[in-house]
């Protein structure tokens, strides 16, 4: 059970998705193409050519991919995640890529433990990628990354977008998926053909490289949003108006549309 400093927040780890494990399967088959996709995936939406001589805070850092990526474009980065699963997931690919580095540090913390954020400081970049709606407390989760951003620093998040009842339905996925095992051959198998071979169809057809963005893998990405538990979901205009009362102005946006997945935002604190 973790509690914030507050004490406000109580996950269970019992009912939560073990994030990790897929993320450790995932890096151990990280290639320097998934590595290249990465690197443009945070260069495209952060609008910055490198990260030289700049902070990165990666909370929730999964597998480590984007800190990999961060830390390759020059940045100096620092990787957290709450599943320790992920944070031997990123220490592993860490020992792979850039063995013995002092500007890469990997650690067990929670973005819902305002003190613990606290001793982190303030970042030039902080990058919470598909990592807020899962904390079980989404909003406090917002209040706590923005406060790692520094002055003319940049947000650069992804939350799962509020579909209405389709949003539902994932829900209730989620919970069976993560209710027992004998629940999650069934559920794969039926939703594979939907999540993975129709992407794959669309984008042989319209000419696009039949994988998944940002040098993800379509079968992890299958796994961690079937099993994705805690869950939940905003609205565009909630997260923008959200920032705008933070006093974060947005810079940049991919919106999922009616498609499964993410909204993408960029937000840059203004002095
Ligand atoms: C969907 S994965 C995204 C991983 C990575 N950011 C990426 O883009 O590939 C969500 C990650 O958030 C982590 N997470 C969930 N709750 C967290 C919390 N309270 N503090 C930090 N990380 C958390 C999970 O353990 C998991 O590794």
């Amino acid at each position: 059970m973790f509690s914030s400093a507050a004490g406000k927040h109580h996950v269970s780890t019992v009912d939560r998705f073990e994030f990790g494990r897929n993320w450790q399967q995932f890096a151990a088959k990280v290639t320097p193409e998934r590595i290249a996709d990465a690197e443009e995936s945070l260069r495209s939406m952060l609008q910055m050519r490198g990260l030289e001589g700049q902070r990165f805070l990666d909370v929730g850092c999964g597998s480590g991919l984007f800190s990999l990526a961060a830390r390759r474009l020059g940045a100096e980065v620092h990787s957290f995640d709450f599943d320790r699963l992920s944070v031997a997931a990123a220490i592993e690919l860490r020992g792979r890529f850039f063995p013995e580095d002092r500007k890469w540090n990997i650690e067990y913390g929670s973005v819902l433990d305002r003190s613990y954020l606290e001793i982190l400081g303030h970042f030039d970049v902080v990058y919470a990628w598909g990592v807020l709606h899962h904390t079980g407390a989404l909003w406090d989760a917002l209040v706590n990354t923005v406060s790692c951003v520094g002055e003319r620093g940049s947000l650069f998040i992804a939350i799962y977008n509020d579909q209405g009842w389709t949003s539902r339905y994932w829900t209730g996925v989620k919970r069976l998926y993560n209710y027992q095992c004998w629940t999650r051959p069934i559920l794969v198998g039926l939703h594979a053909p939907y999540l993975i071979a129709v992407p794959t169809v669309v984008r042989s057809l319209t000419g696009r490289p039949a994988k998944a963005d940002r040098g993800m893998s379509l079968w992890h990405d299958l796994v961690d949003w079937l099993g994705g538990w805690p869950f939940e979901v905003a609205r565009p205009d909630e997260i923008a108006g959200f920032m705008s009362r933070c006093g974060l102005v947005m810079t940049g946006q991919r919106l999922c549309g009616r498609r499964q997945g993410c909204n993408q935002f960029v937000f840059q604190r203004m002095p």
